[in-house]
């Protein structure tokens, strides 16, 4: 069993730590990306998986938990500007990112669908060629439509702000389809199966979510990963995944 932090192991950490908010975790994130971070229409709440992960790594290391809703596009500049601590935003580990910031040992495994308009015919990538495409600017999805049309897939690639966005110009038929996350966009078919259909293709490599912390602060990374894998050996990480993803 692992070992409860007594209330003054969690003080001690406290002040160990480097916060932009002493006593808080302070967390940017892009809030529009459900079932990872969305805003609870009823309650006003964020909520998602990484809301869940971000309060119980914010109870493992004795702080309070702060959520800074933030633009996706300049979520990396406002870490490193030091506006918040850590990133927490499905944020897939990339190595142009790694450049910036240090991520934590992945927590989640995805990789990117085609999510389209239903009855576009469109069953996998080829298909793709002639349509219009959206993305969320900046993302992975972003990233993987840029290759397909390098590799000679010729689209309109249409670049939105949020994600939200680019469902609705899917629903409103503006575009044909996006390049998203997988479990995002089989929520999206789940809540509207009349509108959207995910298409998988081998193409899409896996992807690994992680958490984003400034380079300069090493002690924060280390409490970070200490807290993931005792949440992983505990059972409370699977506890979280299955309060969303099912088994
Ligand atoms: N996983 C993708 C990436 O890292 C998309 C993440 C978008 N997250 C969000 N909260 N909008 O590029």
């Amino acid at each position: 069993a692992t070992p409860t932090p007594t209330p003054e192991k969690a003080a001690e950490q406290k002040v160990e730590l480097k916060l932009v908010n002493p006593g808080k975790l302070t967390v940017g994130s892009d809030v529009a990306y459900p079932p990872f971070e969305y805003t609870n229409q009823t309650t006003g709440e964020y909520e998602g998986f990484d809301i869940d992960l971000a309060k119980e790594l914010a109870k493992r290391l004795g702080l309070e938990l702060e959520v800074v809703n933030t633009a996706w596009d300049g979520i990396i500049p406002g870490l490193l500007a030091h506006k918040y601590d850590v990133i927490i935003s499905a944020m897939t580990i990339t190595e142009e990112r790694a450049k910036q910031v240090s991520f934590s040992d992945p927590y989640f495994e995805a990789k990117q669908v085609i999510l389209a308009k239903k009855g576009s015919g469109i069953k996998g990538v080829e298909d793709l060629a002639g349509k219009k495409v959206g993305v969320q600017l900046g993302t992975t999805g972003d990233f993987a439509a840029q290759k397909l049309i390098e590799n000679g897939i010729e689209f309109e690639l249409i670049k939105y702000e949020d994600t939200p966005s680019a469902l609705m110009a899917i629903e409103k038929g503006d575009i044909d389809a996006a390049i998203i996350d997988n479990f995002v966009a089989y929520l999206a078919q789940k809540n509207n199966p009349d509108v959207f259909e995910v298409i998988e293709d081998k193409t899409f490599e896996p992807e690994y979510y992680g958490i984003a912390v400034n380079k300069d602060n090493p002690a924060l990374l280390e409490a970070i990963n200490k807290a993931l894998k005792e949440m992983k050996e505990d059972g409370t990480y699977d506890k979280i995944y299955k309060k969303w993803f099912g088994e």
